[in-house]
């Protein structure tokens, strides 16, 4: 039972300083590990767990179609929550423009958003961070996007924005 990690709780009365907790376990959590699966997965429940009113947190990585090569889908990564749509079309829904446009998309009203993808009816408010390669010879593209659904509306702000942007930038730079 040796290496158990054991998973810290987090005060998020203090946005500014949960995120900055976050980011400290998350440094520590990947400290000296490089595998993207191992690495997305304990992301999602350190996220997930952490974080205050999400009814989901996970990533959905790009893909190349059977049917094209050169063309390319969101296809479902590690995750918490329920189950979720396995393929999004680059552009289509939150996390495909998120994906298509490479910048992060803040939606107070997923009802409001033209094309959100309701995988989950509990889901009111969403969030969805680009990730790009940080290092090595994929350095500059796109690795999918990092997604956060939550059931109040307007749950995530700018400072939401910034922090998990932070931790989308630790998450790429412990790839090579
Ligand atoms: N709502 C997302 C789809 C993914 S699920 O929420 C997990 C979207 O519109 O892209």
């Amino acid at each position: 039972m040796a290496h158990e990690p054991i998973h810290p709780s987090f005060d998020f009365a203090d946005k500014t300083r949960g995120y900055a907790d976050i980011a400290a376990s998350l440094r520590s959590l990947l400290e000296g590990e490089r595998n993207l699966i191992a690495n997305l997965a304990n992301t999602a429940a350190l996220i997930y767990h952490a974080l205050p009113n999400l009814n989901w947190a996970g990533f959905y990585l790009i893909g190349p179609t059977a049917q094209d090569a050169a063309t390319s889908e969101l296809i479902l990564g590690p995750f918490q929550g329920k189950t979720a749509c396995v393929r999004i079309a680059i552009g289509k829904g939150v996390c495909g423009a998120a994906a298509a446009k490479r910048e992060t998309q803040l939606v107070p009203d997923v009802h409001a958003f033209p094309g959100h993808i309701a995988c989950d009816s509990a889901s009111n408010s969403e969030i969805v961070i680009p990730m790009i390669f940080a290092n090595g010879p994929r350095r500059g593209e796109l690795l999918g996007v990092l997604d956060l659904d939550s059931p109040l509306l307007g749950r995530f702000d700018e400072q939401d924005q910034r922090g998990l942007e932070t931790i989308v930038d630790i998450l790429m730079n412990s790839f090579e």
